[in-house]
């Protein structure tokens, strides 16, 4: 499952000196394509309300093997998220497209990365790449 956070429906669009010119649809269908190559089945999730992304996580278990994980701006600040991801122990890989280390001060730090898997963070869409391929790897493992 990749579950994607709060303003990333405006990608390709929204500050593209950060987050690039691919829009989110093209992120989607790149992503679908690696996980096609893997041979994983993959669901794609967007959405800019806190509860729902809750809601999207305690929807993985027993329904996802593992996540990729771009909680936007939501990374950095909301422990329900947190919770719900200790709550369903679903392994996932956090992804940023932006190097949330190089950033401002508030966004250096994230309330989900130490329960991740790995990070990717800085790559562009190609993270989202690069998560699902160590994600799968490690769940092959
Ligand atoms: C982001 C980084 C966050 O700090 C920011 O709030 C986002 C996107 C990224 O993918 O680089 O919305 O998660």
């Amino acid at each position: 499952a990749v579950l994607n956070g709060p303003n990333l429906n405006l990608l390709g669009t929204r500050e593209p000196e950060v987050y690039g010119r691919t829009t989110l649809a093209e992120l989607e269908q790149q992503v679908r394509d690696e996980a096609g190559r893997l041979g994983v089945t993959l669901s794609w999730y967007q959405t800019n309300h806190e509860g729902a992304f809750v809601d999207a996580i305690q929807g993985l278990r027993g329904q996802a093997e593992g996540a990729l994980v771009n909680a936007a701006a939501f990374t950095h600040t909301s422990l329900a998220i947190r919770d719900a991801m200790l709550a369903v122990r679903v392994p996932f890989v956090e992804v940023h497209l932006s190097n949330i280390f190089a950033r401002e001060a508030e966004r250096r730090h994230s309330r989900l990365a130490d329960l991740a898997v790995g990070i990717v963070a800085g790559f562009g869409p190609q993270g989202y790449l690069l998560g699902l391929q160590g994600l799968v790897t490690k769940l092959r493992g």
